[in-house]
């Protein structure tokens, strides 16, 4: 039998971290014939040759090298350029993963050329409505023939928008990597590079564009660091996201990096790393949260609200928004009794979940 053909999208950091652990099952099962695509969101080696390399993603076969722009421009480059590879190659479905530009603008062309789409991390939905990801979120969806949720809540939020058909709680891919390549974190490497002692620094990263491009919160969350260390007298590593560095030099903020220890942006393997050894998190990273969930680690989410409701109603992570920072430390002080609360985002087999749910809708 001819084997069907999919294009799986990818652009930014969080989708090459799911497209590793999607691409080793379907090689795993030899299930269809596996095309990447790398829209070229994210391009500094930092933010995208290291995750191939440490997480061997096979190297794409087509690089759309659409950079950095606004929103519109961004998400129509993908699609002008994405189309042209989907006339060219036809394929039986297009993957796209999470909430970036990359996601909307793939799922989109393909919906055009009436070519069936999978979202993998469907369903998530966040206030307020109109932040970029969140659109991103719902148009993509709402594009969608097959839907995997991470969980049980993600579906109820499709339910309430009438979505029912080709949903599947499937849990999440990016735990199923977690528990890959634990083994391979780079806890000790790391500590000793940057002279950290175990349990005994907090890791930072901070990146959202309502936080980081909006002066007045960007200082509000810097000066509650700044607090917060003072208090606690932890260390504190920041693997700064270029958006990031970009707007505190703008801002003359930069008076405000040297009571923290600065990093360049890092893999995945550093981060989990950094992650194990930390004794907290603060973050507004979507996919940190999470992570932080996976290894134990508390968070406190710089975010007004967050897609992953599940760990903040279970105590664990703290929601603090970035007009109350000055909040951080108690936040992070009462946050300490919590118990840890168990399997929120599967069993760490979604991949093969949603390898088999794919074919079996290619198959029908
Ligand atoms: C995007 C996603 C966000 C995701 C994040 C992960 C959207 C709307 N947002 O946000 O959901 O959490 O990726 O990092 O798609 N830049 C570089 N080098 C790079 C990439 C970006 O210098 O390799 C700088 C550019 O100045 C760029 C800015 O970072 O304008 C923002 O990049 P962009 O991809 O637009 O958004 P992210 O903030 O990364």
């Amino acid at each position: 039998m001819l084997k069907n053909k999919i294009i799986s999208l990818v652009g930014a950091r969080p989708q090459f971290i799911k497209e590793a652990i999607i691409a080793s099952e379907v090689y795993k099962t030899n299930a269809w014939n596996h095309i990447l695509v790398h829209s070229g969101q994210h391009y500094d080696t930092n933010m995208s040759d290291l995750f191939f390399q440490e997480l061997q993603i096979p190297t794409p076969q087509y690089f759309l090298e659409v950079g950095s722009s606004s929103h519109g421009k961004q998400t129509a480059l993908v699609m002008e350029k994405f189309e042209d590879i989907l006339l060219l190659e036809k394929p039986d479905m297009v993957i796209v993963y999470g909430d970036t530009n990359t996601t909307v603008a793939g799922a989109l062309a393909a919906a055009k050329l009436k070519i069936p789409v999978a979202h993998i991390e469907a369903g998530i939905r966040q206030k307020p409505k109109d932040m970029p990801e969140e659109i991103n979120r719902v148009v993509t969806d709402h594009m969608s023939s097959l839907l995997f949720c991470c969980s049980e809540l993600s579906s109820q939020n499709l339910k309430q928008e009438n979505i029912t058909k080709g949903v599947f709680i499937s849990g999440d891919i990016m735990y199923d990597l977690f528990l890959r390549m634990k083994p391979h974190f780079l806890k000790e490497k790391m500590l000793h590079d940057f002279n950290l002692q175990e349990g005994e620094y907090t890791l930072i990263t901070l990146h959202r564009d309502f936080n980081v491009d909006n002066k007045e919160n960007l200082v509000s969350i810097l000066e509650g660091l700044k607090g917060f260390t003072e208090e606690t007298k932890l260390s504190v590593i920041f693997p700064m996201h270029p958006r990031t560095r970009n707007r505190i030099e703008e801002f003359n903020l930069t008076k405000y990096l040297t009571f923290m220890n600065i990093i360049p942006p890092i893999g995945y393997l550093e981060l989990m790393g950094l992650l194990e050894g930390c004794t907290n998190v603060i973050t507004d990273s979507g996919g940190l949260q999470k992570e932080a969930y996976f290894a134990e680690k508390q968070a406190t989410v710089i975010m007004p609200d967050t897609g992953w409701r599940e760990i903040i109603k279970s105590g664990w992570n703290q929601l603090v928004p970035a007009n109350k920072a000055e909040e951080l430390l108690p936040c992070i002080l009462e946050n300490k009794s919590i118990i840890y609360p168990e399997n929120l985002y599967g069993d760490g087999k979604a991949a093969k979940v949603i390898v088999e749910n794919i074919m079996s809708y290619l198959n029908r």
